[in-house]
């Protein structure tokens, strides 16, 4: 069960701890299958045997072909590996990516602008929610290529994924979905999706960090974009990660086994609301929203927008772990692309704050994190706190 000190954790949009059945499941594995899964000799072959029965466990949930799941370090190498190794054996066409990409997305698509390949953005709505008329506007020639975040990390939004699939295929263009958000919240059969290529990693479920995984359906090519060896049927080059994987594939069983976390996050949600100077920011709760995230803009009960940032900070001295944004861009400009894409006022832009639910929250652990809320914003409401920059 949880470890001491999660029950002020509400980040598990930026990553989560491995769980106590993970640890196990990837020492039992290391034990055993510490070799080289290449190696012909025995301890090769027991590795060898490990990575296939994680690999098929993997398939079997996500709904895919074992051949079809690429073997990768994580989210960022899995979407880089699906964009630039799709376009590699297209002729440079147009690549089609949403407004509120995860910035690996991002850096790839400028990988493939480099290239020659012409980046097209399709804007989203005030929940964040992708605009469908101009999708089919751009599903014209020279498009080759459709990138998709379906979990948006920081506002939540759940993307009409199906809607998006059936447009690609029918003008015959390639759609790779961004599952990094999703997988473990909501099941997901790759065989049912009119989907090409899928994204995931495993620290965003309870699994270990430096393992992720890219679905290919089978017939699409992909060019592998590291040199060396011939593993992952030549997709991916390098040892594969035999313990990690075991982790991964024990983390996915048991996220299957987890209540909706939409059971604890609706309540606190409420109550958050409650609290003058909060409001939502992404779709309401509902089919369109990640279950286990909530994100906020924060102000003064006037109405002046406070600092994201400085709320995170004054809860993070109270013990309490949320974030401003997505983890990954904490560290550049306060202002959100995210927001700003979705219209968000650039001063307000800045105000920003997520809090994201594992499955060891308690109803007594979320009404510790309200009321320390509150209290963080009666304090601003006082004195000259949480400037908005
Ligand atoms: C939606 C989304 N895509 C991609 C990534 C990158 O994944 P990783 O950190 O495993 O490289 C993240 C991580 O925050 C994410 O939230």
């Amino acid at each position: 069960m949880a470890s001491p000190g999660l029950a002020t954790y509400f980040d598990t949009s930026a990553t989560t701890p491995p769980c106590e059945a993970v640890l196990r499941a990837m020492a039992e594995v290391q034990a055993s299958g510490w070799a080289n899964p290449s190696s012909l000799h025995g301890p090769g072959l027991a590795a060898a045997e490990h990575l296939e029965r994680s690999r098929q466990s993997l398939a079997w949930l996500l709904g895919c072909d074992a051949d079809e799941l690429v073997v990768t370090s994580g989210g960022t190498e899995s979407i880089h590996l699906a964009l630039l190794g799709a376009a590699a054996p297209l002729q440079p066409g147009r690549l089609l990516i949403s407004a509120v990409e995860h910035p690996a997305t991002q850096a790839a698509a400028s990988r493939l602008a480099a290239r020659g390949w012409q980046v097209q953005t399709i804007p989203v709505d005030r929940q964040g929610l992708l605009d469908l008329n101009a999708l089919d506007d751009l599903l014209a020639p020279p498009t080759r290529l459709v990138s998709l975040i379906w979990g948006q990390n920081e506002v939540g939004s759940l993307q009409p994924i199906e809607a998006v699939g059936s447009r690609c295929r029918a003008a015959g263009v390639l759609l790779h979905v961004d599952a990094v958000q999703v997988l473990g919240h909501r099941p997901v059969c790759f065989r049912d999706l009119p989907v090409d290529l899928l994204s995931g990693a495993a620290h965003k479920l309870q699994g270990p960090r430096g393992v992720g995984l890219l679905l290919v359906r089978a017939g699409v090519p992909l060019q592998g974009q590291l040199g060396g060896g011939g593993q992952e049927g030549g997709r991916r080059a390098g040892t594969e990660p035999v313990a990690l994987l075991a982790g991964f594939a024990k983390a996915l069983e048991l996220s299957r086994q987890l209540p909706s976390a939409a059971g604890l996050r609706d309540p606190l949600l409420e109550q958050l609301l409650a609290i003058p100077g909060l409001r939502l920011t992404g779709p309401p709760p509902g089919p369109q929203r990640l279950p286990h995230h909530i994100s906020l803009l924060v102000s003064r009960p006037e109405g002046q927008p406070l600092s994201g940032r400085w709320l995170v900070g004054a809860m993070a001295r109270q013990g309490l772990a949320i974030s401003s944004g997505s983890a990954c861009s904490s560290s550049g400009s306060a202002a959100s692309p995210v927001l700003l894409a979705m219209g968000c006022p650039e001063d307000e832009a800045s105000s920003g704050v997520r809090i994201s639910l594992g499955p060891w929250h308690t109803a007594e652990d979320c009404r510790v994190l309200a009321t320390a809320l509150r209290r963080n914003l009666d304090l601003a409401s006082m004195g000259p706190v949480g400037p908005t920059r």
